[in-house]
């Protein structure tokens, strides 16, 4: 029987963590029960059928004009536990822009939408794992959670795996944010080395001249140092 491990409780988001408000309504109320995946789960939908367009993993070319904001670089690996990388495996990625405004029908923050600008793009790991979008920073925004709630600025990252129950998501974050101590979304984790899995590092290697800030953010499947994922119970 296939199974996939199971992560170390401290090393992911808490699924009942009162200041996060959501999770009091969707926590498990009762121990879980570990389910064997079935032969269609473990198989497909495979990723493929769309081919990775050329301004997919550049979310500043994807208009006829560029987006406001500050553009930047993000670029990291995707390992596994011994430090292996992982080849020609999805990376997706979805922000708000630089404002804090998703292009969501239920996002109601009174900030502008950018008409170039979209916030979603995706990438293949090359052979030695590495991956590159190119986007622009994005904006705090506020949330309903409590009194004055505002998300650091983050981006949402998926890894597809080889089938739909393998995806992992997870967000990045930027150093030296003061939104973070605030966040009871990144504060869910109990471990704090593992939060610190989640923020990406300021690079000069990734860095380009004249040109954008570079960001630095592996991504790591499984181990000790595995980035801390939401999705796993
Ligand atoms: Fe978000």
């Amino acid at each position: 029987m296939t199974t996939y491990p199971r992560p170390d409780p401290r090393k992911k988001p808490t699924l009942l963590h009162s200041a996060y408000l959501s999770t009091l309504k969707r926590a498990p109320s009762k121990p879980l029960i570990q389910l064997p995946p079935t032969l269609s789960e473990r198989t497909g939908p495979l990723y493929g059928h769309n081919p990775i367009g050329e301004t997919d993993n550049d979310l500043t070319r994807q208009h006829p004009g560029e987006p406001l904001g500050e553009r930047i670089i993000v670029a990291g690996r995707v390992l596994d536990e011994d430090g292996r990388p992982i080849p020609r495996t999805l990376v997706e990625l979805w922000q708000c822009n630089a404002a804090g405004r998703y292009v969501h029908k239920k996002d109601s923050h009174a900030a502008p939408l950018d008409p170039n600008f979209t916030g979603a793009g995706r990438a293949s790991t090359d052979d030695e794992g590495n991956y590159r979008f190119v986007t622009i920073k994005p904006g705090a925004y506020p949330w309903r959670n409590h009194s004055n709630a505002w998300r650091p600025a983050h981006i949402h990252f998926s890894l597809f795996g080889p089938c739909l129950i393998t995806r992992l998501i997870t967000q990045m974050y930027f150093p030296n944010d003061p939104l973070m101590a605030h966040d009871p979304i990144f504060q869910s984790i109990p471990d704090e080395r593992a939060r610190e899995r989640l923020i990406s590092s300021f690079d000069l290697d990734v860095t380009e001249p004249e040109w954008a800030l570079g960001y630095k953010f592996d991504i790591v499947l499984r181990g000790r140092n595995a980035t801390p994922f939401e999705e796993h119970s």
